[in-house]
């Protein structure tokens, strides 16, 4: 490839609007600013087994033009089969298949056919002689997206790259690409539920923070444009009725939206010398830090009990407005006090004192859209101990 060695004015140069591809989900359409733009390198990490490759292989087949789905994971057959299992016809499809992990072959074929978009699924089966290691080693997977990009920003051609990450690979895995490609998406969710959040972590051509909503159902992937109930267990009106402890309601904030995520918490007298903490949906060592605040300025005591807690719908709730909810889950469950109707927005620090959020105003308006009325904040009160209080007074 020959490089231009003119530099030129910054007045010199035009720009254009970037043509995008639409990929038949507006969920991931907003994610990506619009579609995916001509040229770009996205990668779309996930944990293996999270669909991936069936949102992309649905992206894949939805573009018009031939796109190239480059598998170095399964056989064209498998994925044939995955084909006919997730589209509702195949026979007009005019997605091209190709099982190939040599780098250097799957540039040629690149250059030949140049396809309207490709998918390479996944970045870790790549390798070249021309790096040593094996497969999935760093030197590979950086050779490959290089080779990769390249290509991409030469013919225009897009370019989505899948990663399997797991939490230990967050630096170490496909993560490493991060700053070479233009967005980073990264597709969530517990393996066992069926809601799936994708999120840019990275973009180059639109918002970072964005999330769309997915379901993965029984023949594919789904979008869920209206997911405000989705993280509720119940509807909204019955989880208004529930009379059992140890549910809270949070509001967070997933992108620009909020949503209303049950959050519960099971404490019980603990037999063991050294009492368990098990946390699901949030950082094991948050629920320790928010279990030594209510010990410390609620008085509660904690220590000789075993705490479990989890967050309803699979969602990872890393906002630090749910601090208020997680505590008073806990609580809750303690006490044997139904606090189900309740929605509980705010930081907790340190000293037990309830620290304002961001986007209050706009947590609040989607508690009372789905009619709950009991919405705690750090308006009304300065700390936990005080919201204690107010429940043991009444
Ligand atoms: P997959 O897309 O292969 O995940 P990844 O590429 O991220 O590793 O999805 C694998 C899981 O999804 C597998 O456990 C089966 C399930 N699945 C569905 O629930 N519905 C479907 O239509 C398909 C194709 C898979
Ligand atoms: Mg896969």
């Amino acid at each position: 490839m020959s490089e231009n060695l003119t530099p030129r004015k910054l007045s010199e140069i035009k720009l254009e609007s970037k043509q995008r591809l639409l990929t038949g989900f507006s969920e991931m359409d907003n994610v990506l600013g619009g579609g995916i733009v001509k040229g770009s390198v996205v990668l779309l990490a996930g944990d293996p087994g999270i669909g991936k490759s069936t949102l992309l292989l649905q992206i894949a087949s939805h573009i018009k033009n031939p796109t190239l789905y480059l598998t170095g994971e399964e056989s064209e057959e498998q994925i044939k089969i995955r084909a006919t299992r997730i589209l509702k016809e195949t026979k007009n499809s005019q997605l091209l298949l190709l099982s190939l992990t040599n780098t250097d072959a799957a540039l040629e074929v690149f250059a030949k056919i140049k396809p309207a978009l490709i998918v390479v699924d996944s970045i870790q089966t790549m390798e070249s002689f021309n790096v040593s290691g094996m497969s999935g080693s760093i030197g590979q997977v950086r050779y490959a997206a290089s080779t990769f990009i390249k290509f991409a920003k030469t013919f225009s051609v897009p370019i989505i790259l899948i990663g399997h990450v797991t939490k230990e690979g967050m630096v170490a895995g496909p993560m490493i690409l991060s700053h070479m490609v233009d967005t980073v998406l990264f597709l969530e969710g517990e393996k066992y539920a069926k809601t799936r959040i994708l999120k840019s972590l990275k973009n180059r051509f639109g918002p970072v923070d964005e999330v769309g909503v997915f379901s993965m159902e029984e023949n594919g992937i789904s979008e869920i444009k209206n997911p405000e109930q989705l993280f509720l267990t119940l509807p909204a009106s019955e989880q208004a009725r529930i009379t059992t402890s140890g549910s809270v309601l949070v509001a967070t904030m997933e992108g620009t939206r909020a949503f209303l995520v049950e959050v519960q918490a099971l404490v019980v007298s603990s037999h063991l010398p050294m009492s368990r903490r098990v946390a699901a949906g949030i950082d094991y060592k948050r629920l320790e830090l928010l279990l030594a605040v209510l010990q410390k300025h609620c008085n509660l005591p904690l220590g000789t009990m075993d705490v479990f807690f989890n967050v309803a719908g699979g969602l990872k709730l890393s906002d630090p407005a749910a601090d208020l909810g997680i505590c008073l889950a806990i609580f809750s469950s303690f006490k044997n006090l139904s606090l189900s109707k309740t929605v509980a927005i705010s930081e907790v620090g340190l000293l037990g004192e309830l620290r304002a959020v961001e986007f209050l105003d706009k947590r609040i308006k989607q508690a009372k859209k789905l009619g709950f009325k009991n919405i705690i904040t750090s308006v009304r009160h300065k700390t936990i101990n005080d919201v204690i209080k107010s429940f043991n007074s009444s």
